[in-house]
């Protein structure tokens, strides 16, 4: 067996079954999890129509690179959200099963084994950033996220010696699980480093369609663009997964350096990774259509503003800049740690939040995520609202 295998972790949710192992939740109180991240709205029936529609496409295998429709889709999205001029659909993006899958391919494709790579990652982080690393052969190097600026990573703590043998550098723009938005000032200090230091910059955009206020999350490649740059050692991944409830569908795009894109390409025609035709042309369909987003996005805005006032009466939480997800400080009114938290509120109120803990490592000194747990606000409004005023009844018992 390939030995870095022995190097990754069990997913936040395998630590978490164990850490539930022996506890009995409260059965008087229906359970109501807060701890995946899985939408949980449901799929707008024109997408369901439009794949039931295209099943003919299943006779025929797909292209790695995707329909020249399907990419000038893409494109046309990319135009109008992010106010770039049209990128190249030939060379400058194509579809992925979903980022998940084409964060940890870019790792396997962008690294050189043999070189003693670094690869960054914010720290709290999602997992795969980890994973995609070790397997590539690199290391990690965890630059932990700074709550005192708007969670945004610390990459002054990335030593002098290290920048040079970074390879690759993930950032989660908005954030998972701190809901943070990089600035333009942020962006252009990472484009400096990435250009000193020649690493690419994987910017992980998932998220990017959840928001609370008028102003839609800055984009990476529309930061380059602001900045008068070309999108030279910068791909950015988004996914229709959260923007339009389909998470089961596995449908995402990787776009940005034409140069990188091009063996990236090469890299999954061996690994075997093109979408199926009836997922193509489902995706079209959602990535033309804003209306079903704005109704999505018009529900969390519902959820977030009811439930984030409740919790911070008892617990340090803010309105994120974006995403779906609460990034709370727990030992406001007593000290408790994360874990504990957890497992207690899950035993006397039936209610599962993650651990913060579990989606951070140890660095310098300090696991950024300790004292924190992360609330995913998928389920529908009522539970959100229940869930929340059984963690105020519940923080509020710790207290005495
Ligand atoms: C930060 C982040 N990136 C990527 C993904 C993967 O999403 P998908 O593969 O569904 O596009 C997730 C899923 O939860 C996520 O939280």
């Amino acid at each position: 067996m390939n030995p870095l295998l022995e190097k990754l972790q069990p997913y936040p949710f395998e630590k978490l079954r164990r850490l539930f192992a022996d506890v009995s939740p409260n059965r008087e109180r229906r359970p109501i999890s807060l701890g995946i991240g899985e939408p949980k709205h449901p799929t707008p029936a024109f997408i369901q129509k439009v794949l039931a529609d295209n099943l003919a496409g299943l006779a025929s295998y797909p292209t790695t690179a995707g329909s020249d429709a399907l990419r000038a889709a893409i494109c046309g999205w990319l135009e109008q959200r992010y106010r770039l001029p049209r990128l190249d659909p030939s060379c400058e993006v194509f579809p992925v099963n979903g980022s998940r899958e084409a964060l940890f391919a870019l790792a396997q494709a962008v690294i050189d084994p043999y070189a003693k790579a670094v690869v960054v990652c914010p720290n709290p982080f999602y997992q795969i950033y980890e994973g995609a690393a070790y397997l590539a052969g690199a290391e990690p190097f965890f630059a932990n996220s700074d709550p005192a600026k708007n969670f945004a990573p610390d990459f002054s703590t990335v030593p002098a010696d290290v920048w040079p043998r970074v390879q690759l550098l993930f950032v989660c723009t908005p954030g998972n699980p701190t809901g943070a938005v990089l600035s333009l000032d942020e962006w252009k200090a990472l484009f400096a480093l990435s250009d000193k230091h020649g690493f690419v910059i994987a910017s992980d955009e998932c998220y990017s369609e959840i928001y609370f206020g008028n102003e839609r999350p800055l984009g990476a490649l529309e930061a380059a663009h602001k900045l008068g740059r070309k999108y030279d050692r910068l791909i950015t991944f988004s996914s229709l997964s959260k923007r339009s409830n389909v998470p089961g569908m596995r449908s995402g795009f990787v776009a940005g350096d034409a140069g990188i894109l091009q063996k990236f390409l090469l890299y999954r025609t061996y690994h075997g990774s093109a979408m199926s035709p009836s997922i193509q042309s489902a995706s079209i369909a959602a990535w033309n259509d804003e209306t079903h987003v704005e109704e999505n996005r018009a529900k969390y805005i519902q959820k977030f503003n009811q439930v984030t006032p409740m919790l911070a009466e008892v617990m340090d939480v803010a309105l994120p800049d974006a995403g779906f997800y609460l990034w709370a400080k727990v030992d406001k009114l007593a000290t408790i740690s994360d874990t504990e938290f957890a497992k207690r509120l899950y035993a006397e109120y039936n209610v599962t939040v993650l651990p913060g803990s579990y989606v951070a490592r140890e660095a310098h000194g300090i696991n950024p995520g300790a004292n924190r747990i992360r609330m995913a606000l998928v389920a529908e409004v009522d539970e959100c609202l229940e869930a929340a005023q059984r963690i105020v009844e519940f923080t509020r018992k710790l207290a005495n």
